[in-house]
């Protein structure tokens, strides 16, 4: 199969990862980096297949095909656009856009040029999700009715960044509760009817928007599905720890589990204990007996495969787009979840219950 030349747009945090990726697919000859910060493209420096160009270069050079936008959140529809309209595929991170609006005109944009459009919710590509799904799919819990997920974690987002800075409220909702928003759809394989969310005062001073959201949302079926989230209880991370970061994080505050309670067993995934268990319920003559009847672990150099697996994502995909076959995440099917995230923001501002049919979303 013919190589094509590909490109990264931000290489930073996740940028890297998306960057080592890249070079790891066998599809891909050369990789430009666009990052208007030239410390970036210092940490590779000495690899004879990447170097740096501008965005403009990028489009106009017929030999990439491929480009993964990762920029802050604000100039991906821009760049998107710019890419698509020049010819390119497209992986997008997640969120499309900073709006409805603008995820409307990436949906628009993808129908209208027919390209290659991916969004990264490389969840769905985590073994840890992945398992869970499988369990579902194959009925061993019956019927999914109640989803619950729990997500406490640290203040990383730093002080005068992109993302501190965001003054929409419900911010962190599309940035950071995005991708767990995303599996209770992913779980439940299906679009939200209503959602109520609440945030209590902030304990962040110089975040610029909410940084906890209680969100309870209404899948058909009268099922629901619950994401608690609060920052801050989690230790902060030092570099200087000698402990292990996990090992450390599963009994210092942080917790990021889902309970998927199904009609005849139950799930737990529970990435700081680096574990994934299954209940199994049986009708006995006094009770609902429950009984823990599979548990599986992973081991620290399988962190990534597991619960965060963009490398993977990344490397599916371009085989995707090489293969000639079709995205697994477009627009419309990110777009779901993004109305899921406005829709619980709303909430908030509101004080009320949000239907899925509001005209605002
Ligand atoms: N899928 C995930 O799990 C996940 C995790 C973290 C971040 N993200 C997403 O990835 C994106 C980047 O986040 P991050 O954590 O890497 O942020 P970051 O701030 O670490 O990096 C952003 C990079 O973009 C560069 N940049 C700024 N303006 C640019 C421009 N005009 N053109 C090209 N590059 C530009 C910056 O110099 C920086 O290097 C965001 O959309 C974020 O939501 C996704």
């Amino acid at each position: 199969m013919e190589k094509f030349n590909a490109a990264v747009i931000g290489a930073g945090g996740m940028g890297k990862v998306h960057v080592d990726a890249a070079l790891a697919s066998e599809h891909i000859d050369h990789l430009f980096v666009v990052d208007p910060d030239p410390e970036r493209l210092k940490l590779w420096k000495g690899d004879p297949r990447l170097s740096g160009a501008t965005f403009e270069e990028i489009l106009a050079d017929e030999s990439v095909k491929f480009v993964t936008v990762s920029s802050p959140n604000h100039l991906h529809l821009e760049q998107t656009e710019r890419a698509m309209r020049a010819g390119k595929a497209v992986l997008c991170e997640k969120p499309m856009g900073n709006t409805l609006d603008e995820a409307k005109k990436i949906i628009a944009l993808e129908k209208e040029t027919g390209n290659f459009l991916q969004i990264g919710f490389e969840l769905h590509y985590s073994k840890l999700y992945q398992i869970a799904k499988e369990w579902i799919d194959a009925g061993l819990i019956g019927d999914v009715v109640n989803i619950q997920t729990r997500y406490f974690c640290s203040e990383s987002h730093g002080k005068n960044t992109w993302r501190s800075n965001s003054p929409e409220p419900g911010f962190l909702i599309g940035e950071k509760l995005s991708h767990y928003l995303d599996l209770q759809r992913f779980f439940f394989d299906a679009d939200f009817e209503s959602v109520y969310a609440v945030a209590a005062p902030k304990i962040v001073p110089f975040c610029n928007h909410e940084d906890n959201h209680q969100i309870m949302t209404k899948f058909p079926g009268g099922k629901v599905g619950v994401l608690n989230f609060v920052m801050c209880i989690g230790e902060t991370w030092h570099d200087t720890e000698t402990r292990e970061m996990l090992e450390k994080q599963s009994d210092d505050g942080h917790a990021l589990e889902y309970h998927i309670c199904g009609t005849k067993g139950a799930i737990e995934t529970d990435v700081f204990r680096r574990r994934i268990r299954r209940w199994e319920f049986t009708d006995s003559p006094s009770t609902l007996e429950s009984r823990i009847v599979e548990t599986r672990t992973f081991s620290k150099e399988e962190d990534q495969t597991y619960f965060h697996n963009v490398y993977g994502q990344d490397l599916a995909v371009i085989d995707l787009f090489a293969k000639g076959k079709k995205s697994e995440m477009n627009s419309a099917d990110a777009y779901g979840t993004m109305k899921l995230c406005f829709a619980a923001e709303l909430s908030e501002l509101d004080g009320k219950v949000i239907e899925s049919s509001d005209p605002r979303l």
